[in-house]
């Protein structure tokens, strides 16, 4: 067993040292987690250095900080809600982007053009970025990566109970109880971009290996719905953070994401490291940013637990 690492290819943004990263048996893809803020990390990331980017971002820019955390620790206010129990089972908070203020969207706005302009030239021609959203702030990412040079190639949706809307009005359910305020939501968008290519797509898989999307087989290609239950059980366990994306879904996202299984994926907001367990469990190469440093090391210690977990992976889209 041979811990086997990516070289370095950019700083931790002058925060706290890195922790090293771990990997080991053969079949498993290599990877670099670093902790850093990701702007400050592409900012010193090489040009052209970058195949594909998969990731679940922070929405609302303040359901991270110390601040809105620890009033999620403490089960109270902030952006943070504990969604209805409605089968026995206490659920755990969700951010409520519906509190999100003119100014906050303003931020949330500049936030994905400063992201998006930052990697455009870090990644290659014809590199593809999927970034988790939601129906209620996807404008607010989608716009800027366009303006940053990006051409959308459409959206993934990925069906899901997300446990948010439907609800009645607040504090008058009994007088509107044939109301909901929003539909209850069922589906979580991905939108799908990519870096326009050098010359035809042929060409540009050639010389940098990206421009289209894996297949799942030779007769099948990878589609745009996509079926994916949250993740519970023992990935939970493995990987408690607030915002654990499956194994089911990551999978056939990284293995979409590089045609020809070549290059390096990133995840900027790797969080617990699902992207990127999944990058390794395929045996794909990638590399996970983090700022938090309890996050970072959950991490560390998730990504060979969760990669080395059996899932059914390539067969969820015809549900
Ligand atoms: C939505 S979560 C991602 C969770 C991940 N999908 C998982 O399965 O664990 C977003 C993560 O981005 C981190 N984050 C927020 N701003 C960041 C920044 N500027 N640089 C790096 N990480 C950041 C947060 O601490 C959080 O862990």
């Amino acid at each position: 067993m041979h811990a086997r690492r990516l070289r370095k290819i950019g700083g931790n943004g002058g925060s706290a040292p890195l922790l090293p990263a771990i990997r080991a048996a053969s079949g498993f893809g290599p990877y670099e987690m670093v902790h850093a803020n990701a702007m400050d990390w592409l900012d010193s990331a090489p040009r052209h250095s970058l195949h594909a980017v998969v990731t679940d971002p922070p929405y609302g820019l303040l359901e991270y900080r110390p601040a809105e955390l620890e009033k999620r620790r403490n089960g109270k206010g902030g952006v943070w809600r504990i969604p209805p129990s409605f089968d026995g089972h206490r659920r755990s908070p969700l951010p409520r982007f519906t509190v999100l203020s003119a100014s906050d969207r303003v931020g949330l706005r500049e936030f994905f053009l400063r992201l998006a302009e930052r990697l455009f030239p870090v990644l290659v021609p014809g590199a593809h970025v999927f970034i988790a959203t939601n129906p209620l702030v996807s404008h607010l990412v989608y716009e800027p990566f366009v303006a940053a040079g990006f051409e959308k190639r459409g959206e993934i949706i990925r069906v899901v109970h997300t446990l948010r809307g439907g609800d009645r009005p607040k504090n008058a359910h009994a007088e509107f109880a044939e109301v909901s305020v929003m539909p209850k939501s069922c589906w979580e968008p991905w939108g799908l971009f990519r870096k326009p290519c050098e010359g035809r797509v042929q060409d540009n898989l050639r010389k940098w290996k990206t421009g289209g999307l894996r297949r799942i087989s030779s007769e099948e290609p990878f589609k745009d719905l996509l079926h994916a239950a949250p993740a519970r059980g023992v990935e939970r366990r493995i990987a408690p953070h607030p915002s654990l994306k499956p194994q089911s879904l990551m999978r056939q996202l990284v293995r979409a994401a590089l045609p020809l299984g070549e290059g390096v994926i990133l995840d900027p907001f790797m969080g617990s490291g699902s992207t990127i367990a999944a990058a390794s469990a395929l045996g794909l190469r990638s590399i996970g940013i983090e700022c938090n440093v309890e996050y970072y090391r959950l991490a560390c210690k998730a990504v060979p637990r969760l990669a080395e977990l059996v899932v059914k992976e390539h067969n969820s889209q015809d549900k």
